[in-house]
């Protein structure tokens, strides 16, 4: 019965149909996905913290409104992936968990300041940018619950990487001391935004990887590197259009390969972060600690609330 079983998770994956949580699934699969989602619904909740250092600062009460509701859409993001993962037969309280003690991952990229207003329209642009780059292929992943959730996230991204836009739009239109920020900003981010794809696809820096197998089953639908190179072909005329230089001496037009050449990621730095070594690593993992903590009596209520309502349909 499970050679069976799994002849039709072949057969799914190879018509590109959906395996939905019902299904039998080998177990690497099923850990990859685990894998994959945790790290990426972690991303989500502590990607807040960046933004949300700039609530009570954003320079009007309009875009304090507009962050307010950004950094409440990531934390909507994180509820979606923790559901998804659920599916896999996995408990958040587990997930939460393993990010907090360190055995699960969050996206490099949290781990960078925001040291001024110009690093939250910079985070929408460039790292909002990055993660739809990566996310839309996701919509099409072949576990459903995953990809479902993706369809509505990759929306609310394209409005987070708009805002983000306009916010350095603004900025590239004020006074010198504002234009310096924009640029600065763009320096600090650029680098940081193409290492959020992960390590290369080949050559010394690469290392064993995922993304063969992630390809295989259906989950990853591009490699890191094809996708960091859509990334920079769609935002260096961005940046062009902002007026501001990107911090990349080799940053060419290739006319033969018809993309963008650009020159070498410091992949130490990025290996340094993940071991958790980055700027503000200790940081945001106290922060999250801290509200986990903070957050026990909605835990309580909620479970006791549940309770209550089971025990009054039983009577
Ligand atoms: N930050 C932290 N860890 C990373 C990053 C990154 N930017 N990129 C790769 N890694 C880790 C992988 O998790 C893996 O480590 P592990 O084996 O301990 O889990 C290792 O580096 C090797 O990388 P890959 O083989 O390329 O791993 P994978 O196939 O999982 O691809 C990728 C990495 C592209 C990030 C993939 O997991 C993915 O698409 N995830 C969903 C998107 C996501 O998580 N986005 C979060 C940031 S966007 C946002 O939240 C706004």
């Amino acid at each position: 019965a499970l050679a069976e079983h799994m002849a039709y998770f072949d057969r799914l994956v190879a018509d590109d149909q959906r395996i939905e949580p019902r299904d039998a699934m080998p177990e690497a699969y099923r850990k990859t996905l685990i894998r994959q989602i945790a790290q990426h619904a972690h991303s989500e909740i502590i990607g807040m913290q960046p933004e949300g250092n700039w609530i009570s600062r954003a320079p009007s009460l309009r875009r304090k409104a507009i962050l307010m509701a950004k950094v409440q859409d990531e934390a909507g993001h994180g509820l979606y992936l923790y559901s998804a993962a659920e599916t896999l037969g996995v408990d958040r309280s587990e997930l939460l968990d393993k990010l907090h003690s360190g055995q699960q991952k969050y996206s490099s990229i949290f781990n960078y300041p925001t040291l001024t207003w110009a690093d939250v329209g910079a985070i929408g642009w460039l790292v909002d940018g990055a993660a739809i780059m990566n996310q839309v292929p996701l919509c099409r992943c072949s576990y459903g619950p995953y990809a479902r959730a993706m369809v509505r996230v990759c929306k609310e991204e394209s409005f987070h990487q708009r805002q983000g836009f306009e916010i350095l739009w603004t900025l590239s239109k004020g006074t010198d001391a504002q234009r310096a920020m924009l640029q600065d900003a763009a320096d600090r981010w650029w680098w940081p935004a193409l290492m959020m794809f992960g390590p290369p696809d080949s050559g010394e820096k690469a290392t064993e990887g995922h993304t063969a197998q992630s390809m295989a089953w259906g989950i990853k639908r591009f490699t890191n590197d094809d996708l960091r190179q859509k990334f920079v072909d769609m935002t260096v005329p961005q940046a062009h259009k902002l007026g501001i230089t990107l911090p990349d001496p080799d940053l060419r037009w290739n006319e033969e390969r018809g993309h963008w050449d650009f020159g070498q990621i410091d992949w130490d730095e990025f290996w340094r972060v993940l071991k958790g070594d980055g700027p503000c690593n200790a940081q945001r993992i106290a922060t999250r600690v801290a509200a986990h903590e903070d957050g026990a009596w909605v835990r309580e209520a909620a479970a006791a609330h549940a309770e209550k309502v089971v025990a009054r349909a039983a009577q």
